[in-house]
């Protein structure tokens, strides 16, 4: 698979990008999550080109980006009153909701399921390009099957060149992190994915309980354990051992001045050093580039420093859990 991938900017590459997606090619799209791998979700060889320059599994069901809340019907069926609730609190924007799918939407796209997933993003140009065209588009994080998720146009094209005819550069992504995914279809609604929004905003959305559980009963294909992973190998560290064991071939992650200080004593060198900010939602913004950049540098060891365990990390979390594999 070789294919010339361009890098288009938003002021003449918006045509561009739409007139790909309609001619059947995928193309990688900013969101305000992270960049996604779009392509045309009614056109089954699109989508199956999606998978192929991903390198996922065919099992593993994509999210239809749609350009607004009256689409939904065009995709679901029996869908309640619940998901439109929502859909108006926070659509556009990081939520997917997963509901149950229409007959005449194709089973590839849903990875043979009979659910599924709808969000419109916020991203403008994403949008722009939804409204215009008037379609759903599929697009998974524009990453290789298993690695990190890219929330710039420079990483996607290190990681999907020669795989993809487009990347659109739409600057840095706003939430640096998947939106959080909420299932509709079975008896309590349930956040199957931790994102931007938390349980509690959908709760006080939703007037209801939502359940968020650690780990699901159902496996949910593509919610598998060693996602998100760097090459480099992880591990968390509780902050007064981080800086514990230093040696050259390790590279730390960090976000609290105990952290720097304990670093700073151990005389680690700062350029294995990057500090990232204790807001969580700061923090999101930036730890996939945070993780790319580490990466590159060569290393054999990321050593992050372990991240409060409150809801409002759940996202952080799951995410650093999924990329040391546990
Ligand atoms: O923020 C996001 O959601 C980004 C941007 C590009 O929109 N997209 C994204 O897609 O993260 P992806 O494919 O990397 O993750 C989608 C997750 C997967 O874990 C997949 O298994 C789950 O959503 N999913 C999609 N459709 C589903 C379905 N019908 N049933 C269960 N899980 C589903
Ligand atoms: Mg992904």
């Amino acid at each position: 698979m070789s294919i010339e991938t361009i890098v288009l900017k938003p002021d003449d590459g918006l045509t561009k990008a739409t007139d790909l997606l309609l001619s059947g090619d995928c193309v990688a799209l900013p969101t305000e999550t992270v960049y996604g791998l779009a392509a045309d979700a009614s056109n089954e060889k699109a989508v199956r080109k999606v998978f192929e320059a991903k390198g996922r599994p065919l099992d593993h069901p994509l999210i239809v980006h749609i350009p607004g809340a009256d689409h939904i019907k065009r995709w679901a069926i029996d869908v309640p009153e619940l998901a439109y609730k929502l859909a108006e609190q926070f659509w556009p924007g990081p939520l997917t909701l997963l509901l149950s799918k229409s007959p005449d939407v194709s089973s590839v796209v849903t990875g043979g399921l009979d659910t599924i997933a709808l969000r419109v993003p916020e991203h403008p140009l994403f949008l722009d390009i939804l409204r215009q065209a008037d379609l759903g588009l599929a697009a998974p994080s524009a990453n290789r099957y298993k690695k990190l998720s890219p929330t710039t146009a420079n990483q996607v094209f290190k990681g999907m060149q020669g795989r993809i005819k487009a990347v659109l550069d739409g600057g840095p992504c706003e939430f640096g992190l998947e939106s959080t995914i909420v299932d509709l279809t079975s008896a309590a609604p349930t956040v199957l994915r931790a994102g931007p929004i938390t349980r509690a905003m959908l709760e006080s959305a939703a007037g209801i309980t939502i359940e968020q559980p650690e780990s699901h009963k159902v496996a949910v294909p593509g919610n598998v354990a060693a996602h998100y992973q760097p090459g480099t190998r992880l591990r968390e560290y509780k902050t007064q051992d981080l800086a514990s064991n230093d040696a050259p071939s390790c590279c730390y992650l960090f976000y609290s001045e105990e952290a720097g200080d304990l670093l700073r004593k151990a005389e680690v060198d700062p350029s294995r050093c990057l500090k990232v900010s204790d807001d969580c939602v700061e923090y999101g913004k930036t730890l996939y580039s945070a993780l790319h950049k580490l990466d590159e540098g060569g290393y054999d060891e990321i050593r992050i420093e372990a991240t409060p365990r409150s809801e409002r990390w759940a996202a952080i979390n799951d995410r650093l859990r999924r990329a040391q594999g546990d």
